[in-house]
């Protein structure tokens, strides 16, 4: 039996990123879980008009996407408490900038991504911020043989369609594009 639930959006797992936009020359970073890949190298974040860092994003056409570990959990969480428009977050991690100049990434984060602004998708409540990835920073002992080390990067996961919590990742228990081959119809 299944019992309908209304319009409720069970989009789940969503990463908990950090995005990151210049204002006026100053970082400010906003917790962001709406994040999706539009392409191969285009990813997009939505926010609600209301968030400075758009403004930010708007300002510079450029913003980063950091991921915060979880053992940056309370800083990260605040990030999505206040607004930079009433306090100045551009101290509470470590910035720096790569390629683009005007987008700043967090040292404290293991992965980051470098976006120049491809375009802006606009909804009611909404901007979503489709950016073109010009570079990707990894800490070097978060790599292994294949690449990125999801384990090792330690992404706090957000979980919103019902009891709204962060998690951690799980294990990984099979091989895409591979494990569909044993399958006989
Ligand atoms: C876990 C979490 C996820 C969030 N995801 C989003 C999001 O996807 N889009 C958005 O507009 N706001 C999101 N927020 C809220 C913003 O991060 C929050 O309003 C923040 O204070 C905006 O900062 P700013 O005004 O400095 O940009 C989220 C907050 C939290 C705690």
């Amino acid at each position: 039996m299944k019992k309908q639930l209304g319009v409720r959006n069970c989009m789940y797992p969503m990463p908990t990123v950090l995005a990151g936009s210049n204002i006026d020359g100053k970082p400010n970073y906003c917790t962001v879980a709406y994040v999706g890949i539009l392409d191969n190298s285009i990813i997009s974040i939505s926010l609600s008009k209301t968030r400075y860092t758009g403004a930010g994003i708007k300002q510079n056409g450029t913003f980063s996407v950091n991921y915060p570990p979880t053992s940056l959990v309370e800083r990260a969480d605040w990030c999505g408490i206040v607004s930079g428009r009433n306090e100045d977050k551009s101290a509470v991690f470590e910035n720096f900038y790569g390629t683009l100049k005007t987008a700043p990434m967090i040292r404290e984060c293991r992965l980051n991504m470098e976006c120049r602004l491809e375009r802006i998708i606009e909804f009611p409540g909404h901007d979503v911020f489709a950016g073109e990835i010009v570079e990707t920073w990894c800490d070097e002992d978060c790599l292994s043989g294949a690449g990125v080390d999801f384990g090792k990067i330690d992404p706090m996961l957000f979980s919103s369609g019902g009891e709204r919590g962060y998690w951690r990742l799980g294990e990984r228990f099979a091989d895409p594009f591979s494990a569909g081959k044993n399958f006989k119809p």
